[in-house]
């Protein structure tokens, strides 16, 4: 299985036209949900996934109906065990997203007191370790694996799904301190600190840099140091709740649904462009509710890598000689390695400086101070873990990229100079299709565009080169694998369904 991280290295132009073919076949390849299931699965249980079944094999349904727990099927002959919202078609929760299955009958699932994915040749891929007496879905899509003990009328959960959250929490869901939400790409990941929520991006095997934090603002009740962890949980409400050890939350980050109580499923995302959004379920269709990171170019990667992303104006590349048109800032092949790790790379290097850039997220940046510009690339071009410094020549902050160049924020201030590290002969290639950025996209009239919301991809049109193009929302293109996968096959799903349902 490929490793996200590792595509880092791929040409983006491979990967993308990955995704249209991939596009294309689920979109002519993805029917509705099928048939039905029991409520509770006994230790008996075992389930081979079925060849003619095209993309979801339900096993266990939830009391209300609306969640289903089963055989997912993408690249049509991989399989996750998912549990699904049955109206929209959409994944909320995937038991093996690193380890997937095969759609074949070697594949089977067996409930022996621990669920297990077995296959034939490559054995265990993936087991809960325990011995329980059966497994349930209840009405909040919470997996679980329960035992019933002789002196107690309430069985006890040895293992559940809420624990094990995938890239989505759904309302009355908990998020503890040990728990991660990882992005569908594996890019990026939530976490909470001490007293805030933090998103942070992996933009190397090194590299974990922290883009948005949220502190809790702590102003019905206070965090208290020795009361243990914070968590959060999803309030059907339409708000966040992030509490301590008692019941009144420290901090409440409210949607726009905030108090209007609606039926509809509410859930949260960590979404591959690296933010975290929140919906609800209309009826037809998921409606953003929240978003955490607002402005396109606050977000960790908008125009890729060395892309420059301006406000109001939208991506283009901090070599000024590079077009964007082609889609990419560098061509394939011209990615910047570790220096470290990678020395002998160290002879190709060039560099490339910018003014008016400024790096994004700065207030959670490593910066050093300097006395001058030439201290401050100074200290960068000898330092192999560095990739790229950012000056203040007003402050004297030297702000140190420790991570391969992603997109700068672009500033009119001319006393903000960029230096980065890129490899000789780092020039644009041909490539086949392009990323582009919309600006105000997150905003506005994108988010309705096809049927649902975007999760995975979509298209816009770049009006003003009045080019087609396609936006991967995973702006970065720095990702494959399966989480990338699921994400447009899920997508492509809600298309679909909505369609042969009217
Ligand atoms: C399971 O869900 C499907 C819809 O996905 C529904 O048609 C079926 O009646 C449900 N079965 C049970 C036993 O609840
Ligand atoms: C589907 O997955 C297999 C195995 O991981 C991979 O080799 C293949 O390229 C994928 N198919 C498509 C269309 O990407
Ligand atoms: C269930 O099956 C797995 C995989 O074959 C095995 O390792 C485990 O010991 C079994 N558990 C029980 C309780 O039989
Ligand atoms: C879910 O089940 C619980 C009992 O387990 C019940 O109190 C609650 O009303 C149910 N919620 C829905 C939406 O069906
Ligand atoms: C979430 O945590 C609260 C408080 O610890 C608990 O009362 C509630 O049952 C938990 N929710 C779920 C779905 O486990
Ligand atoms: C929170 O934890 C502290 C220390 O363990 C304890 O003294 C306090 O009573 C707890 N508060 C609640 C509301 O449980
Ligand atoms: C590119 O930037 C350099 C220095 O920042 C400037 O001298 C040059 O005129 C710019 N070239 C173009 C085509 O904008
Ligand atoms: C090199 O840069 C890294 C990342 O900023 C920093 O942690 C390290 O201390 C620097 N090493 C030296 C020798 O300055
Ligand atoms: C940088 O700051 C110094 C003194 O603080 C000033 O003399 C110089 O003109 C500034 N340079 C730029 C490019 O703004």
């Amino acid at each position: 299985m490929e490793r996200p991280l590792n595509s880092a290295t791929h040409p983006i132009s491979t990967r993308f036209l990955f995704l249209l073919i991939s596009s294309f076949l689920f979109t002519s390849t993805w029917p509705c949900i099928e048939a039905a299931a029991t409520q509770e699965l006994l230790t008996s249980f075992e389930a081979t996934p079925n060849p003619s079944i095209p993309s979801f094999q339900p096993l266990l349904n939830d009391s209300s109906g609306k969640f289903s727990f089963g055989f997912l099927r993408f690249n049509s002959t991989q399989l996750a065990l998912a549990v699904l919202h049955v109206p929209s078609s959409e994944p909320l929760w995937l038991a093996n997203p690193t380890t997937l299955a095969r759609w074949s009958d070697s594949t089977k699932v067996f409930f022996n007191g621990s669920l297990v994915i077995a296959d034939s040749r490559t054995k265990v891929f993936w087991s809960t370790e325990t011995q329980g007496d059966q497994l349930v879905l209840l009405n909040n899509s919470n997996l679980q694996i329960q035992k019933n003990l002789d002196n107690s009328n309430d069985p006890t959960v040895l293992w559940q799904s809420f624990d094990f959250p995938t890239n989505t929490l759904v309302e009355t869901q908990n998020f503890t301190s040990t728990m991660t939400l990882i992005s569908s790409n594996g890019l990026y990941s939530m976490r909470l600190g001490s007293d805030f929520i933090g998103l942070y991006a992996k933009f190397d095997s090194n590299s974990d840099q922290i883009y948005w934090k949220h502190k809790a603002l702590q102003a019905k009740a206070r965090i208290i140091e020795g009361n243990g962890p914070i968590h959060l949980q999803v309030n059907s409400d339409g708000w966040l709740g992030m509490y301590q050890n008692g019941t009144t939350p420290v901090d409440v980050e409210s949607f726009n649904s905030f108090q209007r109580s609606l039926d509809g499923l509410l859930m949260v995302r960590l979404e591959p462009d690296g933010n975290l959004k929140a919906y609800y379920w209309a009826g037809s269709s998921w409606v953003l509710d929240y978003q955490a990171i607002r402005e396109t170019c606050d977000l960790p990667n908008p125009c890729g890598s060395y892309g420059l992303c301006t406000p109001g104006s939208g991506c283009s590349c901090l070599d000024n000689t590079t077009e964007l048109s082609s889609g990419e800032c560098l061509g394939s092949g011209s990615y910047l390695n570790n220096l470290c790790t990678d020395p002998k790379t160290q002879n190709d290097i060039k560099v490339l400086r910018r003014e008016g850039v400024e790096v994004p997220f700065k207030e959670l940046m490593n910066y050093e101070t300097t006395s001058s510009l030439e201290e401050c690339e100074d200290s960068c071009e000898k330092n192999c873990s560095c990739f790229g410094a950012v000056y203040n020549n007003a402050s004297g902050f030297c702000y140190i990229l420790d991570y391969p160049v992603q997109t700068l924020l672009g500033v009119a201030d001319d006393s903000k100079v960029g230096y980065f590290k890129m490899r000789e002969g780092a020039r644009k290639k041909k490539v086949d299709a392009g990323l582009g950025v919309g600006i105000g996209l997150l905003g506005g009239a994108a988010i309705c565009l096809i049927g649902a919301i975007g999760f995975g991809s979509y298209k816009i049109w770049m009006s003003k080169r009045g080019l087609k193009r396609i936006l991967e929302e995973e702006t970065g293109g720095v990702m494959s694998g399966p989480y990338k996968d699921l994400g447009s096959a899920s997508f492509r799903s809600i298309e679909m369904c909505s369609g042969s349902r009217r």
